[in-house]
């Protein structure tokens, strides 16, 4: 089986390894060529365009920022729907809008082929160590034919019927997340602030009810002003974009979604490229 691996950015770089070392035989294209450097060096064929990856891959794989970068490497000059024919599979990874989803699915079923929408949870080091857990909707043949692939990078893969269902939740996902660790970390703020020590109440709130193995790897990372990106504030700040439309298309009330984006908004320029976390900054400015 051939795969063939578009966008190795945090996410993608490490599942693109674990496919390689679990012996697929692995193409890959990237818009910046030198990330795909190391895949390289160990085997895997580097595209020039995604048109010739799609032409020598079963699987097509991506895993790229947002909408825009997933129109780019399939519907511009050289995208691989260009190539697109009966049988591929294409599975995207991206967190996109849901509305998109169902667009490129059509796009897909246009070549006769299948299409997954594939959003997954976890971040850097379960990309890393292949302890995803993927939410899949779409074709039911297409996510059989995967079910090898998805297990040499998940822990979990979930089948849950039709497009848009696996990035709806995975929009619920984020906006849960996003809004839950920007109250704890205005928490710790406000503790400094009052003049507690921020380790000490992190130590307390993490022994009750707020005990939660992610906010701990986040909240002990802020304490040691540990910034490095496992995700991008940008992409949270994305997916906050994409959450607050899908809330206004269904005339939903989410007031601390609402004013979770301002937050971000209201960094956007200055954390962009670090992690999420950072904005913890702009209650400790
Ligand atoms: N990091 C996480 O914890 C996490 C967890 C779950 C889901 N996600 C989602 O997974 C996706 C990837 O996240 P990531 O953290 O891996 O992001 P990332 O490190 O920023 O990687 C983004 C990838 O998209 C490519 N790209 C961006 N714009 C492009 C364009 N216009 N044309 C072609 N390629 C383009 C980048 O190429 P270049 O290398 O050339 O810039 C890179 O390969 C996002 O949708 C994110 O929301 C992330």
């Amino acid at each position: 089986m051939n795969i063939g691996f578009i966008g190795l950015g945090i996410m993608g770089s490490g599942m693109a390894n674990n496919l390689l070392k679990s012996g697929f035989n692995m193409y890959v294209f990237n818009r910046t060529r030198e990330k795909a450097k190391e895949l390289e060096d160990n085997g895997a064929k580097f595209c020039s365009t995604p048109k010739e990856l799609a032409e020598k891959s079963d699987l097509i794989f991506m895993m790229l920022t947002d909408v825009r970068a997933c129109r780019a490497v399939s519907e511009d000059k050289d995208g691989f729907l260009e190539s697109l024919s009966k049988g591929k599979v294409v599975v995207n990874f991206s967190t996109v809008h849901p509305n998109y989803s169902l667009e490129l699915r059509e796009m897909v079923k246009e070549k006769e082929a299948m299409f997954l929408e594939s959003p997954v949870l976890g971040s850097k080091i379960p990309a890393q160590k292949g302890e995803l857990v993927i939410l899949s909707a779409g074709d039911k043949e297409a996510f059989e034919i995967c079910t090898d692939a998805f297990e040499k990078i998940s822990k979990k893969a979930m089948y849950l019927g039709d497009v848009p269902k696996a990035s709806y939740v995975k929009v619920v996902n984020n906006e849960a997340f996003a809004t839950s660790l920007t109250a704890y970390l205005e928490g710790l703020a406000f503790a400094k602030k009052i003049g507690l020590d921020p380790e000490m109440v992190f130590n307390i709130l993490n022994s009750g009810a707020l005990s939660n193995p992610y906010f701990e790897f986040k909240v002990k990372k802020v304490l040691n002003d540990d910034f490095e990106t496992h995700f991008s504030f940008e992409n949270m700040k994305k997916d906050l974009g994409y959450a607050l439309s899908v809330a206004d298309e269904f005339k939903c009330y989410c007031p601390t979604l609402a004013a979770v984006n301002e937050i971000f908004k209201k960094g956007l320029n200055k954390h962009a490229k670090e992690d999420m976390s950072a904005v913890y900054k702009i209650f400790d400015e």
